[in-house]
């Protein structure tokens, strides 16, 4: 395929399926691209998985888990996520910048203001062309959660009503952007949900 390569982002609440849709999303691409990198966040490079670490168990003020998410982030779009796309791959990655809107804006209360200032900073521009929201009620999500993680992190030990509001976060992001965002119901069959999605990704690659 000689079209460039795009970037895809999968975004949703903890339990909500973006791992799950990883690997059938990289095939999809895989069969129609050169190359395709499959990533994630916080993490994606040997810093940024560092980081990730500390995030996930460490406990920290609201502001100083935004400035380290946006840090690892930093690292992942300068080495990883921008070489990728200048040289034509495609790059889907598991969370990007909307995660940080939504946990750190929506479910800590970190201001609006200072994570806008931190996402035009870091993104320098590169921003998904298309973002997969699975969407799912918060109480099923964390069912899934309990079902399929013997040990959960810092965030997925998060209550419902922490959820609830990065849930909201999320949505009234896509509101924001309808245009990037494709907003799936994750309460359906991952089959079904698969269905949605390779509709969209055929909007993006026909
Ligand atoms: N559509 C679905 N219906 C039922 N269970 C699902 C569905 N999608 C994923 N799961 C299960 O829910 C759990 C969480 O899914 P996962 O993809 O890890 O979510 P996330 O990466 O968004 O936190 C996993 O155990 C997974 O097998
Ligand atoms: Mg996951």
């Amino acid at each position: 395929m000689t079209t460039p390569g795009k970037f895809i982002s999968l975004e949703g609440i903890d339990g909500a399926g973006k791992s799950t849709h990883l690997n059938p999303i990289a095939e999809w691409l895989r069969a129609r691209a050169r190359e395709v990198v499959v990533t994630r966040e916080p993490g994606g490079t040997p810093l940024g998985e560092s980081l990730r670490q500390l995030l996930l168990h460490q406990s920290m003020n609201p502001d100083t888990e935004a400035l380290v998410m946006f840090a690892a982030r930093r690292e992942h779009v300068v080495q990883v996520i921008a070489p990728a796309l200048a040289r034509g791959a495609w790059v889907v990655s598991d969370r990007y910048t909307d995660a940080s809107f939504a946990y750190q804006g929506g479910g800590r209360g970190v201001r609006t203001e200072h994570l806008r200032h931190l996402e035009s900073w870091v993104e320098d521009g590169i921003r998904p062309h298309l973002t997969l929201l699975f969407d799912l009620d918060p109480e099923e999500a964390h069912r899934r959660v309990v079902k399929g993680t013997p040990h959960p992190d810092r965030f997925e030990r998060e209550q419902d009503a922490f959820f609830r509001k990065v849930r909201a976060a999320y949505l009234e992001r896509a509101a924001q952007e309808p245009e990037r965002f494709c907003i799936l119901d994750s309460s359906q069959t991952p089959e079904a949900i698969f269905g949605q999605v390779c509709r969209a990704l055929e909007r993006l690659a026909p």
